[in-house]
């Protein structure tokens, strides 16, 4: 049994393991697709031929009747929000345990994302606490398909039906997932999918894609899309705006490489699963470590291999955050890159702390608006979870990563649990914090002032 090397001994994971780094796996097919467009020097247009391909091959892909694409996931989930008809004050439920752009995509449209807490085992919103949040504003669920696991998308409906709620999908993370057979972009009554190039379809350059069956919402995610007007090929344009819009179009280029992608997508997903599922048969069997839950109805893209650690099982009398803590240091020094995810709940960042949305309180405080609290203990599950969990370096489940490169992982994180008694000591002399402790360093008054006071020295540095 060799030293942990945090005391000195031989790394579990030698620094020249080698381990698939590039991602996107850029092809010769790829490098082709994005010479088409240079060569052709078309590079701009609402319905250029490359982004009308993209969309109708994502259409054709998630089987979903219409699909936009745009030069970002959040544009995408923006344009959702906006296209199903959401307004100032209107409320959106959204998990307390997400990328931050599920909210604040709401809140671009002067709307306000209300939290629901997780669920423990899968890290997507709880739907048993949906209900208790809706109010005679809420518009709207965003179901997010966290890390790449498919929400819990009938019983989601049967509440958003009842209460005459549109579910949104934030599928950003979780491209190539499937739910009962059906793919991730197809879940929602609207969806929204980033092509950003960590994601598992990725571009040469930020984008994003939205997928309906609802014409209505199409047509007004589109106008969002292009300043708020009507623009269509083949017909003169009016240049008046019908509503309120962004530029929101992709480029060509990026429409050419994610078009590229997709033809090898499915072999990708394959890869991913086949890698996720292998990395959780080793690390199950390492009693303190619970591997993502995967429910049988549904698969996994694992964009984010999120894992629990748990003291109890593994033995050892800590708590679970200076066990997650310890690991994560020691983990580390063994050459396994492991890294909180998100440091706190959603509505314990502080936009909604300070409430530092568009300046003069707002969208809270619009007339339309309400001052919706947010209290980080008011989500337990989202608070435990963060605690003890690590996500684990993504290139472990990069299609073309291999299983002699994950096994040395596995071995790794074996060699740590046969140091038990050394994790325990290094866990009891931590100082320790909680993750959103760490972030919290300055109250919201005095982050106010001190952003206004930054604010106003740039302003009138010159
Ligand atoms: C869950 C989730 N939603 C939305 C987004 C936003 O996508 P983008 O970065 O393409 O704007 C991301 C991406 O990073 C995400 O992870």
């Amino acid at each position: 049994m060799s030293k942990l090397a945090i005391n000195g001994g031989p790394r579990a994971v030698p620094e020249d393991l080698e381990i698939a780094a590039d991602w996107p796996i850029v092809t010769d097919e790829d490098k082709k697709a994005l010479k088409r467009i240079i060569d052709s020097g078309d590079f701009w247009g609402k319905d250029h031929s490359e982004t009308v391909a993209l969309e109708s091959e994502y259409a054709e892909f998630t089987g979903m009747d219409h699909c936009l694409a745009f030069n970002s996931g959040t544009a995408a989930l923006h344009a959702c929000v906006a296209g199903v008809g959401i307004e100032p004050g209107d409320e959106v439920l959204v998990p307390a345990l997400t990328f931050l752009a599920s909210a604040t995509s709401v809140m671009h449209h002067n709307a306000i994302p209300v939290f629901v807490d997780i669920d423990p085992d899968t890290y997507i919103i709880d739907h048993t606490k949906i209900e208790e949040k809706i109010t005679a504003r809420t518009k709207a669920i965003m179901a997010v398909d966290y890390h790449g696991l498919p929400a819990d998308y009938d019983e989601i409906y049967k509440v958003a039906r009842k209460h005459n709620l549109v579910v949104i999908e934030d599928g950003a993370q979780a491209g190539g997932a499937t739910y009962k057979g059906k793919k991730v972009g197809s879940l929602g009554d609207i969806s929204g999918a980033s092509t950003m190039p960590l994601k598992p379809l990725p571009g040469a350059g930020e984008g994003g894609l939205l997928c309906t069956n609802n014409k209505d919402y199409r047509d007004l995610a589109d106008m969002v899309r292009m300043f708020g007007e009507v623009v269509e090929k083949g017909k003169k344009r009016e240049y008046n705006a019908y509503t309120m819009g962004w530029n929101y179009r992709i480029s060509p280029l990026i429409a050419a490489m994610v078009r590229s992608q997709l033809k090898r997508f499915d072999g990708y997903i394959s890869a991913r699963h086949k890698n996720g599922e292998y990395i959780s048969k080793g690390l199950s069997e390492i009693p303190g470590i619970i591997p993502p839950f995967v429910p049988e109805d549904r698969t996994h893209s694992y964009y984010i291999y999120y894992f629990k650690v748990d003291p109890e099982t593994a033995g050892v009398d800590i708590s679970g955050g200076r066990f997650r803590q310890a690991l994560h240091d020691i983990l580390r020094a063994e050459g396994i890159f492991v890294r909180l995810s998100q440091h706190t709940p959603v509505p314990g960042q502080s936009l909604f702390q300070v409430k530092r949305g568009y300046g003069k309180g707002c969208p809270w405080t619009c007339p339309h608006g309400r001052d919706v609290p947010y209290n980080i203990e008011d989500y337990p599950k989202t608070l435990d979870v963060i605690r003890r969990s690590l996500a684990l370096d993504v290139r472990f489940t990069y299609p073309h990563t291999s299983t002699k490169t994950v096994d040395k992982m596995i071995d790794g994180f074996g060699k740590v649990f046969e140091h038990l008694d050394e994790v325990v000591k290094y866990a009891k002399g931590i100082d320790y914090k909680e993750p959103w402790e760490e972030i919290a360093k300055l109250s919201p008054v005095e982050q106010h002032e001190e952003y206004v006071s930054e604010a106003l020295y740039l302003h009138f540095r010159e």
